[in-house]
């Protein structure tokens, strides 16, 4: 396929669509964009300016988008196109351009076309579907490979279904730490990156303000067009949401709790990091056909006013493996098969304590759950400790006394015994119970939402460790 040919093909099918020819500048960004020139050197060589040019072009692309059912632009035509080609040798759509070429304005609607619209769909199935058609542009260095992955196909589906079906701008995974955030983002990326012009996977755990993010993020989108990006926040601010409407991209951020304070409720950022909340709120209220996936320990406050079920805003906590895919994982780590679904109640289907406990038994029990149950129920290794204890350290005063109080009952607590408390306000009190719900710190009760309890490792956890740190520290002020 030449360049000619696709200019005659493109002209077809807008002329089968609207009764009008492609005049000759929107011949000139076609034939530009076949041959990767920049909208500046169209401009320069049709004489118009490049902002006239621009506005041309994105009028072309949604023409063609609508006519192709497909998201066309400057960046993905040549090979959208191309792929199209190939396809009409392999399906019919080769005699529908041929069809295409005889009809007139006036027969628009005639069965021909609506059997040419047909052809057309079928080929194009894909485009909200599992077959979609878009060739991708990645920037996943940042993503790390996950090699074993059990279960999860119910919240694969859900995310998939928010973002592909349903169009959601902004979705939001959060859990405790080890839960496996991460693993799903990246099956989920691979589940459905074909949707996307554009993939990028951003860690935060460098803690790039905002600025950063964007500037290295437009430099990945605008490789081929070298744009600006200067300017102030705001600017900088509407130029990147100027490239999330322009092409279809999907964007994961990762462990956005790091721009959030420690010792404050959730989802209250850090000086330096406050404008991460002004695009959020962007994302979610500004039309544009892109997503970005965050991951967190914390739920966002924006997301809290944005999300709903009828939004483009949604947010997912990530719950423990069920039993059967953390028996895959108890199963790859060499265990022997008995007592495994205490251990993973236990353990709350949470992978990253199973794979500590887990290799823990292996080492030591040769691999004999029975036997490790004897001695310890709940183990707390080093390295489980250390991850708790980051959680905990970014709790408020108050969320640390809330959670400590649960951790110290034996059965779940009411809410009503938690309010009342002569020394704090209960909208104190609602709020820190509030904040540690976002936190994926206490749950509610199944088939009670008035009655919270705590996970079993992290009341041991608060209990033996958190207290006792907490104690000698209360002593040694005294004394
Ligand atoms: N479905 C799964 N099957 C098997 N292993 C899993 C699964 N999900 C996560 N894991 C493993 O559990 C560990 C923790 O997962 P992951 O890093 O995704 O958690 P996370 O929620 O992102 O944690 P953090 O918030 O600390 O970043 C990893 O080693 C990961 O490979
Ligand atoms: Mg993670």
């Amino acid at each position: 396929m030449d360049v000619e040919e696709v200019l005659e093909f493109a002209d077809h099918l807008v002329f089968a669509m609207t009764g009008k020819h492609l005049d000759s500048l929107q011949k000139a960004i076609l034939r530009g964009a076949w041959d990767n020139q920049k909208y500046r050197e169209i401009a320069e060589r049709h004489h118009r300016s490049e902002k006239y040019v621009k506005e041309v072009g994105f009028k072309l692309w949604r023409l063609l988008s609508n006519i192709l059912g497909e998201e066309l632009s400057k960046a993905n035509f040549r090979a959208a196109l191309e792929r199209r080609w190939r396809f009409s040798f392999v399906l019919p759509f080769g005699k529908a351009f041929v069809r295409t070429a005889k009809v007139t304005p006036n027969t628009c609607n005639s069965p021909e076309i609506t059997n040419i619209q047909q052809l057309d769909e079928d080929i194009s199935v894909g485009y909200e579907g599992k077959n979609s058609l878009f060739s991708s542009h990645q920037d996943l260095s940042d993503a790390p490979d996950v090699f074993s992955f059990w279960g999860r196909s119910e919240e694969l589906n859900k995310l998939e279904k928010w973002i592909v079906e349903e169009r959601c701008r902004l979705v939001v995974l959060f859990g405790m730490s080890g839960i496996g955030k991460t693993a799903l983002a990246v099956k989920l990326v691979e589940k459905i990156q074909d949707n996307f012009e554009f993939v990028i996977w951003r860690s935060l755990c460098y803690k790039p303000t905002l600025a950063e993010m964007q500037a290295n993020s437009i430099q990945f989108l605008s490789d081929r067009e070298e744009k600006e990006v200067d300017g102030n926040a705001d600017f900088r601010l509407s130029q990147f949401m100027e490239y999330l409407r322009k092409y279809r991209c999907l964007v994961i951020l990762d462990d956005v709790h790091l721009l959030f304070s420690t010792g404050e409720l959730a989802g209250c950022y850090q000086s330096g990091y406050e404008d991460y909340s002004l695009l959020f709120k962007q994302l979610g209220e500004l039309t544009h056909d892109s997503c970005f996936l965050l991951t967190s320990w914390e739920k966002p406050r924006e997301i809290v006013t944005l999300e709903g079920d009828n939004k483009p805003v949604r947010s997912l906590e990530l719950a423990g493996l069920d039993i059967p895919s953390s028996g895959e994982l108890l199963r790859e780590k060499g265990l022997g098969e008995e007592k495994w679904e205490y251990l993973i109640n236990h353990y709350a289907g949470n992978p990253l304590w199973l794979q500590i406990v887990s290799t823990i038994i292996a080492d030591l029990f040769e691999g004999s759950v029975s036997e490790f149950l004897k001695y310890d129920t709940l183990l707390l290794s080093e390295e489980l400790k250390d991850i708790l204890s980051k959680q905990i350290y970014r709790l408020s005063p108050l969320e640390k006394d809330v959670l400590s109080r649960l951790a110290n009952e034996d059965e779940p607590v009411a809410i009503s015994k938690l309010l009342g408390n002569i020394q704090f306000s209960n909208s104190d009190l609602l709020n820190a119970i509030q904040s540690l719900r976002r936190r994926s710190l206490i749950q509610k009760q199944d088939g009670n939402g008035m009655i919270f309890t705590v996970k079993p490792v992290l009341k041991q956890y608060l209990k033996t460790e958190y207290f006792r740190v907490l104690n000698t520290a209360i002593k040694l002020n005294i004394n």
